[in-house]
């Protein structure tokens, strides 16, 4: 049987464009469908690029604001030009987008701009302005999340919207309510109350951030309060209605069942993301889907029919670009017959506020539920001679190790570089590593991974610094 294509991936996204550039690479004939005008899929249209060139860019100015004068810089008088803000953030996008054109036309991948349906196991239909029937030997359904929606909220992207409208706001709101403390809820509400909009931050359960570390997620809350976030936990959102200039909202409290009526200029929905599995006519070729809407694979990524693959957010798993990306890769080739492997507890996790969060392995909590044996080493970013140089003493380093063996099983950072140190700890774990390992290790001074060398000295009670 002959095919157009050796794959077929559909989306490109972070998932969806790595897989079909390391199956070019390997020799497949690769055609790379998209429905959007730009590839790159939510995490460089309208997610992970965008809303980090906003957090740089506000980041910038309450720095600016709040701190220039401590280093003896002065200024008469600043202010937001919102949109040359969003300016440069579309420039950013434009040029990230771009750049997987060009290593699509390098890796002779074919880009065909339509909506993919499947017809069989082996033939799909694209519909753009003309429809176009193609075939492959395998596919690869790398078609994201969307956000989800709460009932009765009706997301207009005006007045309530979602992450997308949050990234491209043409004036500054005065009052926000932001639903979900969550990742999205967390960086977004930064961004705009560092530009000046009240926030407040409503969450269903008594803490924000529910997948990680307590103590990291209890530190950061306080650390966001003085920042000058409102927090409403254990909230719920009951109702909300759109007038002229704000949104009325009906919020009740899940303790004591009380509800309180506010207005806000906008309304923000940040309850988590749901796979993009509609329109693909998965059911009529007999996919399967699992409770939560994912597309049910096997430890190979292939879905029940056997020329069909799925990964990313579409797929099961934490929804975070780069655990798109390795299965892309380690999807493609476990097809051209390799044996590649990921370490699903190795894959960090980041929120890039101010300070950053980042996380890897498990938590307390899941080791004390597991009745895992561990220990916990600590250090304070105070106590690091590069954090006070910069004006970020924030926050700490957190690493917890098998209490007999002394492997690393996981690591919680809150602090101004936490996104970059943490990759230290993610390679320490993949090489089976243990707290001793990264304590042997000779860190440059001054630099802040001196404090991730010095948690692991504390890990068995060897800290200097403190
Ligand atoms: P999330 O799952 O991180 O947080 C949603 C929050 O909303 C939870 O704390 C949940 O308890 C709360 N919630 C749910 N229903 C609620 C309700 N009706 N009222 C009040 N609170 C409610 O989801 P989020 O922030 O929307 O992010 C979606 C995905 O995008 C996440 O899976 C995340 O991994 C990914 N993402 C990752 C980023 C990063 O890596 N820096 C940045 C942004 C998103």
């Amino acid at each position: 049987m002959t095919f157009d294509y050796d794959l077929i991936v559909i989306g490109s996204g972070p998932g969806g464009y790595v897989a079909s550039i390391r199956a070019a690479q390997l020799g497949m004939k690769v055609a790379c469908i998209e429905k959007d005008k730009t590839l790159g899929g939510t995490c460089l249209n309208i997610g992970c690029i965008p809303s980090k060139a906003l957090l740089n860019s506000s980041e910038k100015y309450i720095e600016i604001k709040n701190h220039a004068s401590e280093h003896g810089i002065n200024f008469e008088k600043i202010s937001i030009d919102l949109p040359n803000l969003m300016q440069r953030k579309n420039i950013i996008v434009k040029k990230l987008t771009t750049g997987i054109q060009f290593l699509f036309k390098k890796n002779k991948i074919d880009y065909i701009n339509g909506n993919a349906t499947f017809i069989d196991e082996h033939n799909i239909k694209v519909i753009s302005s003309k429809e176009l029937k193609l075939s492959a030997k395998s596919f690869i359904i790398a078609t994201g999340s969307s956000s989800s929606k709460i009932p009765k909220i009706n997301i207009d992207e005006k007045k309530i919207i979602s992450s997308t409208g949050a990234l491209s706001l043409s004036t500054i709101p005065k009052t926000m309510l932001v639903i979900g403390g969550g990742y999205i809820g967390l960086e977004m509400s930064s961004v705009w109350s560092r530009l000046g909009t009240k926030v407040t931050v409503i969450e269903a359960l008594d803490r924000i951030l529910p997948s990680m570390d307590l103590e990291i997620s209890n530190q950061f809350i306080k650390i966001l309060k003085k920042q000058g976030l409102e927090f409403k936990l254990s909230h719920k959102i009951i109702d909300a209605i759109v007038k002229a200039n704000n949104v009325e909202v009906m919020i009740k409290s899940i303790l004591d069942g009380k509800t309180i009526n506010e207005k806000y200029e906008t309304v923000l929905v940040s309850v988590g993301r749901v796979p993009n599995t509609e329109g693909l006519n998965l059911d009529k070729i007999g996919i399967e889907l699992d409770k939560n809407k994912h597309i049910k694979i096997d430890k190979n990524y292939k879905t029940n029919v056997n020329s069909i693959y799925a990964i990313g957010d579409v797929a099961p798993g934490p929804m975070l670009a780069h655990k798109a990306e390795e299965e892309g890769v380690a999807c493609v080739e476990m097809i051209n017959g390799q044996k590649p492997h990921i370490n699903y507890n190795n894959i960090p996790s980041v929120i890039y506020t101010n300070p950053e969060v980042a996380s890897v392995g498990k938590t307390e909590e899941e080791l004390k539920d597991n009745g895992i044996d561990y220990k916990v080493g600590k250090f304070p970013f105070m106590a690091n001679g590069r954090s006070i140089t910069t004006s970020t003493p924030e926050g700490f380093v957190k690493i917890i190790a098998d209490k007999k063996s002394d492997s690393i099983l996981g690591a919680h950072i809150i602090g101004a570089t936490a996104g970059e140190l943490i990759s230290e700890i993610v390679t320490t774990m993949e090489f089976g590593g243990s707290s001793e390992d990264i304590s042997r290790i000779c860190h440059a001074h001054p630099t802040t991974s001196e404090a991730v060398k010095e948690a692991a000295l504390e890990v068995d009670g060897r800290a200097i610094h403190i």
